[in-house]
């Protein structure tokens, strides 16, 4: 459920007519609604209220300071990916003992800020990341609380470009090698190992691949006991996936996902971290594009929006299907006529959708992409020169720009002229 809906014929967020939101910032941009990302938040937050439990969001899926800020005053841990991740939200005012840190790149430099800044956990992907974290910390003088992620190889039945579970992907280590590495992780003087990790993939539509990975864990957990291990909490990263069409079968709910974590994990008596993005933020989103022109091509006829794929990139990039509808409402019963959707990026593959069966269409028209909150803006760039897409977030009856879009003067001032030009 999102707020996004049609009052008196408009395309509302939340209380605010989307087209007021246009006027007053021109189009393409981005606009959140508060009440759905705490909405989902809260979902999250209360499927796992049976035990203690944290839930970090995946600040990847969308991470301007306001959607952060929002979330963290509702209680939220972070998961981060990065140094910068790191920073965003230090500054969103989100403690260290709240950030976990994830990723299969940590540099020495990104440990050790964290380290200084204050971090909940790493989660260690590999035996040399963890002999790194080991010697940063020593070398700081501190130890550094870890869980180690494990590829329990499981087929996520997702995208290929978003499933991370498989032995073939780059994440964690092999399951089957766990204990080993463990031992090895409680030798080394720099660390302190506290739990287990593990991310399978993202746009999960089943609970059966989370119960395969789970019930691994708890298997992995009881071996890891009776070595000697302190085991007392399990991150069990993000993925539930989101419905990104009406016709689509609705993906479950978090109350579905907080029952099988309890029913597959929850005998351990661990502490329970999980790392959802998309279903926090997707619906939480949409993009609103402006009609240019309508072209009759060759057998099929164009919409051609002023939004692109350096904007939103996810069709391009994993032919993914997002809603576009328009934001006055259209009248019941009226007939449908197909179009490419696309948009003025000079490559074929910056189409949104084909022979996408839309109402009548013309110049001028406001049109929204649903479900485009997570992995949206984040993934903007400003390709062919196009100013990166402005975020609006919405409360009620409030609207505020959140990033503005850049100036011509203040892109080409980014870059730099060597003195002997
Ligand atoms: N935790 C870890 C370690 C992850 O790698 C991810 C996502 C998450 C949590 C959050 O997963 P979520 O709940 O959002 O599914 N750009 C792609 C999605 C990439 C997901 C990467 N990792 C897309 O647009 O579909």
């Amino acid at each position: 459920m999102d707020h996004f809906i049609y009052r008196d014929g408009r395309l509302h967020a939340e209380n605010v007519p989307v087209a007021e939101i246009a006027a007053a910032v021109g189009t393409p941009f981005y606009v959140y609604s508060t009440a759905t990302l705490l909405r989902h938040f809260t979902l999250f937050d209360d499927a796992l209220d049976w035990g203690p439990h944290l839930v970090c969001y995946a600040m990847k899926a969308a991470s301007n300071q306001a959607i952060l800020k929002t979330l963290a005053q509702a209680g939220a841990g972070m998961d981060v990916v990065s140094g910068g991740e790191y920073a965003r939200a230090r500054a969103a005012g989100v403690p260290g003992e709240r950030i976990v840190f994830s990723g299969v790149g940590k540099t020495h430099e990104e440990i050790r800020a964290a380290l200084i800044g204050g971090i909940r956990q790493f989660n260690v992907e590999s035996e040399p990341e963890m002999r790194a974290i080991s010697e940063v910390a020593t070398a700081l003088g501190v130890v550094a609380p870890i869980t180690i992620r494990v590829n329990p190889d499981v087929d996520a039945k997702t995208h290929a470009k978003i499933a991370t579970g498989k032995s073939e992907n780059k994440f964690g280590i092999p399951i089957a090698k766990a204990r080993a590495v463990y031992a090895e992780a409680a030798a080394l003087s720099g660390l302190k190992v506290i739990g287990i990790d593990v991310h399978i993939g993202s746009q999960l539509t089943q609970l059966e691949p989370f119960r395969q990975a789970y019930q691994k864990v708890a298997e992995l957990t009881e071996q890891l006991r009776a070595d000697g291990h302190q085991i007392t909490r399990l991150d069990l990263g993000g993925g539930l996936g989101i419905p990104y069409t009406r016709s689509n079968e609705a993906p479950p709910l978090p109350s579905d996902y907080g029952d099988l974590i309890r029913e597959t994990v929850g005998h351990l008596g661990c502490e329970i971290e999980i790392e959802p993005g998309r279903l926090i933020v997707g619906n939480a989103g949409i993009l609103v594009s402006q009609v240019i022109y309508v072209k009759q091509g060759e057998g099929r006829d164009f919409l051609i929006l002023d939004a692109a794929m350096n904007d939103l990139i996810r069709p391009a990039m994993y032919d993914a299907h997002h809603e576009i509808v328009p934001v006055v409402e259209p009248d019941a019963g009226v007939d449908l006529a197909p179009f490419d959707i696309v948009g003025p990026v000079c490559e074929t593959g910056d189409t949104f959708a084909k022979g996408r069966l839309m109402p009548p269409t013309a110049e001028g028209d406001l049109l929204a992409f649903r479900g485009a909150g997570a992995y949206g803006a984040v993934m903007s760039s400003e390709y062919n020169t196009r100013p990166l897409v402005p975020e609006v977030l919405v409360k009620g009856d409030q609207f505020a720009v959140i990033r503005a879009r850049p100036t011509f003067d203040e892109i080409i001032n980014r870059d730099t002229i060597p003195q002997w030009l």
